[in-house]
């Protein structure tokens, strides 16, 4: 007898330093699971927009207004918190959430500042966990010669550089669930080997418990 069971989403997050690639690669793989007819929805943090937590990190990050470390950190923080239930109901719904920036950038950008990792990392205990991360590694380099940096208040190439460094220790904690991909492929080669990790995901997650940072 076939078990009719809801079957959840999948939970997958993609991160990396900025220009990194991410908008483009996590919009490809929204289209591409859409278009196989997977219910998806793409989600970006910080979400800037829908809450007072996101209107205050946007006028931070714009550079609009200063606030302490820890506090902006706690905010960053927040502002998943707020969407904790409703992305619970919606993976539990069957949609799968393609999610462009996480907890790991949460801890990467503060713990650059000269943070401590484990302070970084304690707020975020209790959020889901995501099934995948794809992890889109950049040569620092090659970075700087994608053209100037914006003007938001973490463009510049040495923070990027410390940024990175704890992504990539951050990589070795966690590397059960991340794939780290060089950024500088090719878009289409990226994006296959993206969309087929992911594919095969969505299969084996649709029926396990969705599970926690611990
Ligand atoms: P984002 O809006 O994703 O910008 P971009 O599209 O340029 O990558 O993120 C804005 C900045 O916020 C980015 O430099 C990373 C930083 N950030 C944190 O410092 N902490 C966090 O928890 C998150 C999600 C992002």
């Amino acid at each position: 007898k076939i078990s009719n069971a809801m079957q959840r989403g999948a939970f997958i997050v993609f991160e990396g330093c900025d220009r990194s690639g991410k908008t483009t690669q996590s919009r490809l793989l929204v289209e591409k699971l859409q278009a196989n007819g997977v219910s998806t929805v793409h989600l970006n943090f910080p979400e800037r927009k829908s809450s007072q937590i996101g209107q205050v990190i946007n006028s931070y990050l714009t550079n609009s207004q200063d606030l302490p470390d820890e506090v902006i950190h706690l905010m960053f923080s927040a502002n998943r918190w707020e969407h904790l239930n409703r992305m619970r109901k919606q993976l539990e719904a069957g949609t799968t959430l393609v999610v462009d920036r996480y907890s790991y950038s949460g801890v990467a950008y503060t713990v650059a500042k000269g943070l401590d990792l484990n302070w970084c990392y304690a707020p975020e205990r209790g959020l889901l966990k995501p099934d995948a991360v794809f992890y889109l590694k950049t040569e620092l380099d090659e970075l700087a010669k994608r053209g100037s940096y914006g003007t938001e208040r973490y463009e510049k190439l040495e923070f990027q550089r410390k940024v990175s460094s704890v992504f990539d220790c951050l990589y070795e904690r966690e590397s059960s669930y991340w794939h780290r991909l060089n950024a500088s492929d090719k878009v289409e080669d990226l994006h296959q080997q993206i969309a087929q990790i992911s594919e095969k995901l969505l299969e084996q997650v649709a029926t396990q418990p969705l599970d926690k940072l611990t």
